[in-house]
């Protein structure tokens, strides 16, 4: 749903728009990677370097290793940034937005969220950048979009590994070390 309303809804990504997912191999970025492709837009993949041959088989365009690369600091910019993880001051991410074009943060550090939401007005006033905080409500309309995208195929969630319940401890180790692709799933029998 953060991928559906980020890409599609409130992104309303557009072909030829260039559009980067940072946090793309985790459980949102995956299937967000997977609706901005079909709008034909040019998307950039940032996740660790375990993941990136994984980020081309998803269908992106372009791969960013963020423990070599601070894709803030390179000087290109896009019209739609979903951030998953945001850590960095809201002056660095808006300086990766393109005039007009769009930053949305759906999780991250509580201090970044802040400052977005703080100073996002003021930078859209001054700079013409979008910088917001996507909010997710969780409803069953979206709920059935994203049923129907996957029935039809057009989206497949990735899901890396399934542990039973007893197995918790596992799971959250898996996912810490940071190999992690896509979701990890608990069974509840
Ligand atoms: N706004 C809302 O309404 C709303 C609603 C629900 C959830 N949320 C938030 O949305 C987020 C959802 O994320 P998710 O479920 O997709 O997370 P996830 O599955 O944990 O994926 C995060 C990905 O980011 C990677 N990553 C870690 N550090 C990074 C960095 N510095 N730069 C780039 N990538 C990095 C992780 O890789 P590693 O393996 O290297 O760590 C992982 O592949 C959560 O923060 C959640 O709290 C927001």
């Amino acid at each position: 749903m953060i991928a559906l309303r980020g890409i599609r809804d409130k992104g309303q990504v557009q072909p030829g728009q260039k559009v980067l997912i940072n946090g793309a191999g985790g459980s949102s970025g995956t299937f967000a990677i997977q609706l901005a492709e079909p709008y034909g837009a040019e998307v950039t993949g940032v996740d660790n370097k375990g993941k990136l041959d994984f980020l081309r088989s998803l269908g992106v365009d372009h791969v960013i290793d963020y423990t070599r690369e601070d894709f803030t600091k390179n000087v290109k910019q896009y019209d739609l940034i979903l951030d998953v993880i945001a850590h960095r001051s809201v002056f660095a991410y808006q300086r990766a937005v393109k005039p007009n074009g769009t930053y949305f943060v759906v999780g991250g550090s509580v201090a970044t969220l802040f400052q977005i939401l703080l100073l996002g007005p003021w930078i859209k006033r001054t700079t013409s950048k979008n910088m917001r905080v996507l909010v997710v409500p969780q409803n069953r309309k979206d709920l059935i979009a994203i049923t129907e995208l996957c029935e039809a195929g057009k989206i497949v969630p990735v899901i890396d590994r399934r542990y039973q319940l007893s197995e918790v401890p596992e799971a959250l180790r898996y996912v810490g070390e940071g190999h992690a692709k896509g979701k990890v799933v608990i069974t509840v029998t």
